[in-house]
């Protein structure tokens, strides 16, 4: 009888300790995870979509660009979902055509903000001096390109522009997509 008991006990305190040691590791596992996440990831950022900037009327053909912020929404990264995300910004016109044209605000040369001067229909960089026509194309200045013209559409009455930043301080031929 006393064996029987030391036996039961012994089996009840080997399960104990067993099931302990398995609750303990589910419930670690997700705390480990949650501690460390985003640790290892690759930050994604969803940017493929043209981003919706200005309504089209705001454009005469022939007149000077407007700048344009692109800001996505539900953009995806390392910790969920995000709304407002400054990307980046745009120069946008209509050519006297009637054409679209946009433009990338990210100089060429290391990346400052572009500007635009109306009285000399040119851009310019503020940091090294670049200036660049109104069409994107290089004037003067250390870039080694013209302004990286960025896709735009126009649906409902809406211009969409598809942000796209480029490898800075090569030329055109050497000219890839940031990832
Ligand atoms: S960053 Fe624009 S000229 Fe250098």
């Amino acid at each position: 009888m006393a064996e029987s008991d030391t036996s039961r006990r012994r089996f009840l305190s080997i399960a104990t300790t067993a099931i302990g040691g398995v609750i303990g590791a589910v419930l670690t596992v997700p705390l480990i995870r949650y501690v460390f996440f985003p640790v290892g990831r690759r930050i994604v950022s969803d940017t493929a979509d043209a981003i919706d900037v200005l309504d089209e009327k705001a454009l005469k053909p022939g007149a000077s660009p407007t700048r344009v912020e692109i800001t996505a929404s539900g953009v995806r990264n390392a910790w969920g979902v995000a709304d407002d995300v400054a990307l980046g910004a745009a120069w946008v016109r209509k050519t006297e055509s009637g054409e679209l044209h946009a433009l990338s605000s990210v100089c060429p040369h290391l990346g400052c903000a572009i500007d635009y001067e109306p009285a000399r229909s040119v851009y310019t960089c503020p940091c090294h001096k670049s200036a660049f026509q109104i069409d994107g194309k290089k004037i003067s200045g250390p870039a080694k390109r013209g302004l990286d013209r960025l896709d735009a559409t126009v649906e409902e009455g809406r211009v969409k522009v598809t942000w796209r930043r480029f490898r800075p301080d090569v030329s055109e031929d050497e000219k890839e997509i940031e990832s």
